[in-house]
């Protein structure tokens, strides 16, 4: 059997994952490759640090040129993560003849047009699969198996980060930093969770998956997001009484006006697939026209399982597959006409809405005026006072009926500027 050479760069917490499956699954690898894979060098800025794996004493440097000069490696894995070094890494890998599996997803939602045209000039293939919902196959779902389909409309939970928080705080009754900080505790939570809970990380899952799924090229930062940031324990009490459970949903609809897409914390009807995946868990629910509905479930980040998705692409880069499906896709191609988005303001859903009010006459009266004159009416609401304390303010929960988002918005800054109105009004989209 010949042998074929690999490379990683990167050898944090999904490179050790690789290099465990790499090294310790060699025979099952060769088994389904039909060649020898092995892994000849992991380049990291820190070749001193243990990582729990035993490496010959070659295999580790500081010095991507070594990479870069074997011509004999044929895959390099990026794992440094971020935009820079990372972008020129991968660039650099794509001149020296090497295909590029990636997880970065902060890096192809931003640059993907760069990265992909260079692999094409240099006549190479890139592999994300890891880069959206970790070891869940979304991607070659999308770009295989669901060819025959046009997407009517994809919605997921992408960060177990967020879907970890929300189900500490709906099933233990803690506020939101008490569940942040038990994610962080347990590992699943950067130091600074910013990107994870302030909805970048989903968004930016999301522009991949409405280019691979629907065609669009949003800017990740257009997107209309929110991230679960504003969601309080109230809401996920509220919510459970009205029969729903919070979700952190990335969701792309195709419409006759274009493609719908937004990240938002949503009311998910409790009895759902969707709303019942706890914890760190990710769910995909992809619905084509002929097919109809496509659940994918499963461990959305972590070590082995995003290194599951990253070595299941090695191997169909080293079998040619890769490459088949690189060039049909034509992803971020310049001369591919992007499918139109859809104005934000345009488009249109109920909603959660809740208030912290004075506790008078009237006050009810006039939210309801002014839902009223942006065209949003109301389909039911619950009012209870924020303590029994008099003239403590009162909660106001409003569930609307489906009403245009450039309205609602409209009718929100209205209603906050109200003297009556203590505090900003928390909106949620309800599925
Ligand atoms: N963690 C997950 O569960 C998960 C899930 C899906 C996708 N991903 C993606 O996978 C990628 C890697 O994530 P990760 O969690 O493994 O990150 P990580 O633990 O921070 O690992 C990155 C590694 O790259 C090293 N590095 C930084 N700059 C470098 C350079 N110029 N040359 C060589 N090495 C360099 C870092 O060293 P220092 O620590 O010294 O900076 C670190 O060891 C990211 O794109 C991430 O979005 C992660």
């Amino acid at each position: 059997m010949d042998t074929v050479k690999v490379a990683l760069v990167g050898f944090g917490t999904i490179g050790i994952g690789v290099a465990k499956i790499l090294l310790g699954q060699q025979e099952r690898i060769a088994g389904a490759v039909g060649r020898n894979v092995k892994l000849v060098r992991i380049c990291d800025k820190d070749t001193q640090r243990d990582r729990g794996v035993k490496l010959p004493a070659e295999m580790l440097t500081d010095d991507l040129n070594v990479i870069l000069n074997d011509s004999e490696i044929f895959t390099a894995i990026e794992l440094v993560g971020g935009i820079e070094p990372a972008r020129s890494i991968i660039l650099s890998l794509l001149k020296s003849g090497k295909n590029v599996v990636t997880a970065n997803k902060a890096l192809l939602a931003t640059h993907g047009g760069e990265i992909f045209d260079a692999a094409r000039s240099y006549n190479r293939s890139i592999s994300f699969e890891a880069a959206v919902g970790g070891g869940i196959p979304v991607v070659n779902a999308i770009s295989t198996a669901l060819q025959a389909n046009a997407l009517c409309q994809l919605q997921a939970i992408v960060n177990g980060t967020c879907n970890f928080i929300l189900t500490q705080m709906e099933e233990r009754g803690t506020d939101y930093a008490t569940a942040v900080a038990e994610a962080q505790r347990l590992g699943y939570a950067e130091a600074n969770p910013a990107m994870d809970v302030n909805g970048t990380d989903t968004v930016q899952k999301l522009a991949i998956l409405a280019h691979l799924g629907f065609g669009a090229k949003p800017n990740w930062q257009d997107v209309p997001r929110t991230g679960i940031d504003t969601v309080e324990a109230i809401d996920i009490v509220y919510a459970k009484r009205l029969g729903y459970r919070i979700k952190l949903l990335a969701v792309a609809e195709a419409t006759p006006d274009g493609v719908e897409l937004y990240v938002s914390p949503t009311l998910v009807r409790i009895d759902t697939p969707v709303a019942n995946v706890r914890d760190s868990f990710n769910i995909i629910r992809i619905v084509g026209d002929a097919v109809g509905d496509v659940l994918l479930q499963g461990r959305g980040a972590g070590e082995l399982p995003t290194a599951s998705a990253i070595v299941g692409d090695v191997i169909d880069t080293i079998l040619g597959r890769a490459k088949i499906t690189f060039d049909t896709l034509n992803l971020w191609k310049k001369e591919r006409p992007a499918t139109k988005i859809k104005n934000p303001a345009e488009i249109c859903g109920k909603n959660y809405l809740r208030f912290l009010v004075e506790d008078r006459p009237g006050v009810l009266a006039e939210i309801a005026g002014i839902l009223g004159r942006h065209k949003i009416s109301i389909a039911s609401v619950l009012q209870q006072q924020d303590n029994e304390s008099n003239n403590s303010p009162a909660v106001l929960i409003i569930m609307t009926h489906v009403s245009r988002e450039g309205d609602t918005l409209a009718a929100i800054d209205t209603i906050d500027s109200l003297v009556c109105v203590r505090g900003k009004t928390v909106r949620m989209r309800v599925e």
